[in-house]
């Protein structure tokens, strides 16, 4: 017989978690103003908000703490960091930060001034946010494949390069600091940007003289991707692919949250000097000293060690495929989510799921609040309270997709758990047709409001 998979990892420390029951969640919830980051950790049974920061940190990990070097400057830690830096992305010079958007902030801080346009596949709602505040434009050039659900496309983080094309054609290099692809695309479902795809965006950003940075949160998973998806990567390491990967770019930010298994932490990492001395002077104003920017010493020797472990290929076979089950269960149950999975989450797809719905009365944010108070599972809404409104007009923005995303934290539940959310999901499913009013209104602030919104069943 052929031996099952199992994960490449046993469990060493436990935390508790608790069941509620509805009548439970039908209060906190309310009182949550019907947005699901107003709730208490404790009021959730099975987490899937986010894969940033939940991780489950590795012994290992956790033994590189307690060897952390605290100084102020020059410590042993930031050299530990920076060398691993340089070993898995091949970047000379790098700047720490906090957290992914931290590192937004000091790059587009050097990089981009007022009427810019930043072209790329889609960008994440941090990035989208620090483009928008500094008064310049994410422009999305995704494929048009990404946009629906059903069809099955191995790269649907692909950049379209006509699409591409056409911005830098019509529009002056001095508009056009930096194209910028992110790994894998979040926004369109966690899905992988192809070797190929980089490849031809590289050459176009040299054909017109731009620079091409990454948004790297989740490098690691694009790269098991590629090697699990196109043509002659297969006997390459992951190592080998991530390296390729960075070589086709001038400049990286990093969610360290995400494929480099921390807590908290996150970096730029950049081939020109003269772009890291310029970063340096933000990254003191804003982060901190330039060789701790934000991190404590043993936050850094913590996440020089995940960089390792995030890039070897059972720790990311276990994850992905841990992703891909929860996505077959609901495919089973006739689910409609993004094809094919995601490499962090399975991203449900509402609009089809939630059909009486209005687009105009959030449809994903009412799915999420009826699987909440199914099982006291939560998920976050990608749709139309995420998409904020339009800069210039202030209308609201109706995305092409309103999803559900389910976020897999990095190995923290087994498959037991994803058994439980599908279950939940499917008794929504069974309902769905009597569900045909959604959320409506009450609070919200002028940028990124889906942190803080507050509403009422329309
Ligand atoms: N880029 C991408 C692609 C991201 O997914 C995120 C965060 C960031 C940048 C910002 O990084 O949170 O460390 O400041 N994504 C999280 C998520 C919040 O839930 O998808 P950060």
């Amino acid at each position: 017989m052929q031996l099952p998979f199992a994960e490449s990892y046993k469990i060493k420390m436990v935390e508790t978690i608790r069941k509620s029951r509805r009548e439970e969640r039908e209060k906190w919830i309310s009182a949550a103003g019907y947005n699901l980051f107003n709730l208490k950790s404790e009021q959730v049974f099975i987490d899937l908000l986010t894969d940033s920061g939940t991780g489950a940190m590795s012994d290992r990990q956790w033994s590189e703490m307690m060897l952390g070097d605290e100084s102020y400057a020059g410590a042993s830690s930031f050299y530990k960091l920076k060398n691993a830096i340089k070993d898995i992305t091949g970047f000379e010079y790098f700047l720490p930060t906090h957290q992914g958007r931290a590192a937004e902030n000091v790059l587009f801080s050097v990089l981009i001034k007022e009427g810019d346009l930043i072209p790329g596949n889609a960008h994440f709602d941090t990035t989208k946010g620090h483009i928008e505040y500094r008064k310049a434009f994410a422009v999305d050039c995704t494929i048009d494949e990404a946009y629906d659900t059903t069809i099955e496309h191995p790269y649907k983080g692909n950049v379209d390069v006509e699409k591409l094309e056409k911005v830098l054609r019509e529009n002056p290099p001095s508009r056009i600091p930096m194209i910028l692809i992110t790994l894998t695309c979040n926004t369109s479902g966690g899905q992988p940007v192809s070797m190929e795809n980089l490849k031809q965006v590289r050459s176009l950003a040299d054909k017109y003289g731009i620079r091409v940075f990454f948004d790297s949160a989740r490098f690691a998973e694009n790269a098991y991707f590629i090697k699990t998806r196109e043509e002659g990567y297969r006997n390459k390491t992951i190592r080998e692919i991530v390296h390729e990967m960075f070589s086709l770019a001038d400049g990286m930010t990093m969610s360290s949250k995400k494929d480099a298994i921390v807590n908290m932490g996150g970096f730029i990492g950049l081939r020109d000097e003269e772009t890291f001395r310029k970063a340096s002077v933000f990254n003191i104003l804003f982060e901190g000293y330039i060789t701790y920017g934000g991190m404590a010493g043993r936050d850094m020797n913590a996440l020089a060690q995940g960089l390792y472990e995030g890039t070897e290929y059972d720790y990311l076979e276990t994850r992905v495929k841990q992703v891909e089950y929860l996505g077959n269960r609901l495919i089973e149950f006739g689910i409609p989510i993004q094809r094919p999975v995601g490499g962090h989450a399975v991203f449900v797809d509402a609009g089809r799921f939630l059909t009486g719905v209005p687009r105009e009365e959030f449809v994903a944010q009412t799915l999420a609040v009826q699987l909440y108070l199914e099982g006291g599972v939560r998920g976050v809404e990608i749709g139309a309270l995420l998409a904020d409104r339009d800069p210039v007009t202030r209308r609201n923005r109706f995305p092409k997709l309103e999803l559900l995303r389910l976020t897999i934290p990095r190995r923290v539940y087994t498959n037991n758990h994803m058994d439980y959310v599908a279950v939940s999901l499917a008794n929504v499913f069974e309902r769905r047709t009597h569900i045909t009013r959604g959320m409506r209104l009450i609070k919200e602030a002028p940028i990124m409001r889906h942190f803080t919104v507050e509403l009422m069943p329309a």
